[in-house]
Parts: structure tokens; C-alpha cells; sequence
């Protein structure tokens, strides 16, 4: 065997965590999409894109070295073509901060901004947890109060809603500001100290570096000792106090189910104030779907001036598992139309016929010929009907010898039926029948206007 055919014989598959989002579920994905643009849009959130590979810098100050996913989940590298050191961005707040400072989006007052795409970190895959994963998130820059934080939180359950997601419950805290964390944090680590056999290895080497995150631990074992640990809440004072009761007065008043769970602390060290994350039980242990919080020093910290924010981001995969759960229809057709023809004539009628369909604002699929060639009536009708079109449109001798097309209703509630159609009258006859059916039964998912 040659090299080449040996390389050839090597199946490649993709790398490990990373999945593909195979045609089948693109409706989910396009539902979930579409609604949560929707709903972002209706809060006054403005879409930004910024780079997947940032500065790794940029990742460790932001998100902290002594964090799991700096220390151990980042797909770090060194451009060999110009030594830079860059990450590919395990989620997206770092570089919507970078891009509000390096474009000055804060001159003229706060700003809404959502995103939107693939996220990397090299954790172990499974159910849920993947090395490449999609993240809506938003961030509210510039806002001190507590009055956005309740409408991002109004915002994810808006979106439950509208996606009839339903038993996700909201868990809020809030980890006040550096001095009541470093007061806190003084008496974590004495309370640790005088327990010290009972933590584990993690646990004793961030000791020091990041008492906070011992609380964090998923370990049975030290469970009770966790439990039992200074609460930072009973730390807070002024100004912090203020703001969460702020928060949570909003939510009573908009009847927002939540409960505060003192052991949220999230696993990001640019968060202050207020954290909330939104977990479900149905998805095993990766249940939560949305996480975030406030980041006011991140900003100024980064050299730009002192900009308070707040933000969060939830993870695709997670939603559409539980829109599959939740039963939601995962309607797989192709197109409204089908477009079947036989011969030189017809096939040169159809492309016509289908231009002027689409112009209508109808989805057309033409039947286009194959390795086995352009196939018989018959199989392109299964075709047709495989495609989940309404109707099927289609083009012979007579016809062309007619100048009409054979309309066939492919999903009518009193079977199929055919029409002979003038060539004229095609567009009209379909965009009558589609609406028609549309405006009795709200099924037709295709047709836009
Ligand atoms: P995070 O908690 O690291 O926060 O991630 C947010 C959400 O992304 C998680 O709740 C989860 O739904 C999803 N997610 C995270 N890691 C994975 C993974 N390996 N596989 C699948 N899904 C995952 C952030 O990323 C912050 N940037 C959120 C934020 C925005 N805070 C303020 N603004």
C-alpha cells in the first residue's frame, strides 16, 4: 500500500467533547436561537461579536489564576508564527470587558450587550460538560443598581417561558465587596485551619490562595465541614446589604421564585454583589443552565475607568436537552415546496418556477440530480415526500405540453389531492393554500413574510 492510500484509510473523527450539531436537531437549535434573540431584543440587548483566541493574559487577570479553568481547562497556545501567547476563550465576558474599553462603549452612558457562540475548555466530557460548548450570554455595563440585575434574572425567566421550559428554579447570593470577602475570608481560613485534617488535597492547597472556592466542593466528605464554615453573607454591611435586599425586594414584587443559597460563589474570581445561577434537576449533575453575576471592579482593573456591570451566559447544549425533554416538536421539514420534474423542458420550467415561489417567500426545494442520476418520477416523489413539503409541484410532457403544473398536497387532512395549475397561477395557488392552512391550524413553520 502507498502512504496515501494508508492516510486515506485512517478514519479521523472529530476531537473529543467537541460535537457536531447534526441537520436533525438545527430546528431546536433555530428555536432556541430565534426566541432568545427575541426576548434579548425586547430587553434592548445589542448583539456583539468579539474573537474567539484572545491574549491569554486577558483570560488569567480576568477570570484569576487560581481558578479550575485557568489552571487546568484552557486551550492555551504560542502562535508559532509570532510567538503571541492566546487562549481559545473558555466564555465570553472577558472579551465583551476588553472590546468596551478598547472602543469606549461606556462614553456615552451604560450599555446592553448580548453574545453569542462556541466556548473551549478542556474539561472531562460527559453528560452536559463538553470542550466545546455554546454560550448565550448578555452584559449590562455600566449599571450600579440593583434594578438590572432583577431584569437580566426577568429576562432568563421571560425565556423559560417562551420556550415552556419548565422546574428551573433560581439560586441568588451575594458575595459583597473586597473588604467584607477579605474579612470573611480571614475567618474562613482560621476555621479551616483548625480543621485542617478533615480537607482534602484541593482543598489544602488553595487554602491560602482561595478559601472561597473550598466552599465550591463537590467532595462528600467535606461536605459538613463546608456547611458549617462562616457564611459570607453574615459579613455583609452598608452598602451591600442594601443592594441585595434591593435585588430580592424586585423579584418578590415581580414574583420571582428563588431561594438564596449562601454556598453560591462561582467559580470566576471577577464576580462581587450579587450571583445567581439558574439550575434544573432533569439534566443529572450539569443542571444548571444559566450562571452569572455582578463584576463592578473587573473593569476599572483592566485600566479603564470605574464601570460597574453585570452579566450572565447559559449554555445551549443544556437548553436544547431540555426543550427535548420538554417534548418540544422537533419538526425536521426541508421546505414548503417540492419540485419534481422529468425532461430537459421541464427541468429548465422548474428552476423558473421555483425562482418565482421563493420570491413569494416560500421554501422550494428543487429536485436536483443525484450520483445515480436525476431519478425516476417515482423516487423523486419520495423524495418529495421524505422532504416533509406540503405540497409537492411537479413538471412532465403533458404538462409542459399544457403549460400547467400538477400541484399535490402532500400533508392535507383529507389525503393528497391534485390540482391541474396554470403556470401563472402557481404562486398564488400555493401561497393561498399554505396561508390558508396556516391561518386554520398555526402549523406551517416555513413561510415567512
Ligand atoms: P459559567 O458558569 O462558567 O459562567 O458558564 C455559564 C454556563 O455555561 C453554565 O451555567 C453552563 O450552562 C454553560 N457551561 C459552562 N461550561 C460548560 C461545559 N463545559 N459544557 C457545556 N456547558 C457549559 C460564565 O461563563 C460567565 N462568563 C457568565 C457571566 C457573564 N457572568 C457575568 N457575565
Amino acid at each position: 500500500m502507498s502512504e496515501n492510500k494508508k492516510e486515506k484509510a485512517t478514519k479521523i473523527t472529530a476531537v473529543k467533547g467537541m460535537n457536531d450539531i447534526l441537520p436533525a436537531d438545527a430546528p431546536l437549535w433555530e428555536l432556541f436561537e430565534n426566541t432568545v434573540h427575541s426576548v434579548l431584543k425586547s430587553y434592548g440587548y445589542q448583539k456583539i461579536v468579539t474573537p474567539i483566541v484572545e491574549d491569554t493574559a486577558l483570560f488569567k487577570r480576568a477570570i484569576g489564576a487560581v481558578t479550575d479553568i485557568v489552571e487546568k481547562e484552557m486551550y492555551s497556545f504560542k502562535d508559532a508564527m509570532n510567538d503571541d501567547e492566546l487562549t481559545l476563550r473558555p466564555e465570553g465576558t472577558a472579551g465583551v470587558v476588553r472590546a468596551v474599553i478598547e472602543h469606549n462603549l461606556v462614553y456615552d452612558g451604560p450599555r446592553r450587550v448580548w453574545y453569542a457562540g462556541p466556548m473551549f475548555r478542556h474539561e472531562r466530557p460527559q453528560r452536559g460538560r463538553y470542550r466545546q460548548f455554546f454560550q448565550v450570554g448578555a452584559e449590562a455595563v455600566g449599571f450600579a443598581g440593583p434594578d438590572i440585575d432583577a431584569e437580566l434574572i426577568m429576562l432568563c425567566r421571560r425565556l423559560w417561558d417562551d420556550l415552556g421550559l419548565e422546574g428551573i428554579r433560581l439560586e441568588i447570593n451575594s458575595i459583597g465587596d473586597a473588604a467584607e470577602r477579605q474579612r470573611h475570608r480571614a475567618d474562613l481560613i482560621t476555621y479551616f485551619e483548625a480543621n485542617a485534617e478533615l480537607l482534602d488535597e484541593e482543598a489544602k492547597r488553595r487554602l491560602h490562595a482561595n478559601p472561597l472556592r473550598i466552599l465550591d466542593t463537590k467532595n462528600p466528605a467535606m461536605q459538613d465541614l463546608v456547611n458549617n464554615a462562616p457564611k459570607l453573607l453574615d459579613y455583609l454591611e452598608g452598602e451591600s446589604v442594601v443592594h441585595f435586599e434591593g435585588l430580592k425586594r424586585i423579584l418578590d414584587h415581580n414574583n420571582i421564585q428563588y431561594t438564596v443559597n449562601p454556598r453560591l460563589v462561582r467559580g470566576l474570581d471577577y464576580y462581587n454583589r450579587s450571583v445567581f445561577e439558574w439550575v434544573t434537576d432533569k439534566l443529572g449533575s450539569q443542571g444548571t443552565v444559566c450562571a452569572g453575576g455582578r463584576y463592578d471592579p473587573l473593569i476599572e482593573s483592566f485600566g479603564g475607568k470605574p464601570t460597574p456591570a453585570v452579566g450572565f451566559a447559559m449554555g445551549i447544549e443544556r437548553l436544547v436537552e431540555l426543550m427535548k425533554e420538554a417534548g418540544e416538536p422537533n419538526d425536521p421539514s426541508e421546505c414548503d415546496v417540492y419540485m419534481v420534474h422529468q425532461g430537459e423542458e421541464a427541468r429548465m420550467q422548474a428552476f423558473v418556477l421555483a425562482e418565482r415561489i421563493r420570491d413569494a417567500g416560500l421554501d422550494v426545494v428543487l429536485h436536483c440530480a443525484a450520483a445515480s442520476g436525476p431519478g425516476s418520477f417515482k423516487s423523486q416523489m419520495k423524495k418529495a415526500d421524505g422532504s416533509g413539503a406540503a405540497f409537492a409541484v411537479i413538471l412532465g410532457d403533458d404538462e409542459i405540453a399544457k403549460r400547467t403544473a400538477a400541484v399535490k398536497s402532500m400533508r392535507g387532512a383529507e389525503g393528497e389531492q391534485q390540482a391541474s395549475v396554470p403556470f401563472d397561477d402557481v404562486v398564488d395557488y400555493l401561497v393561498n393554500q399554505i396561508i390558508g392552512a396556516h391561518e386554520h391550524d398555526h402549523e406551517h413553520v416555513h413561510y415567512h413574510h
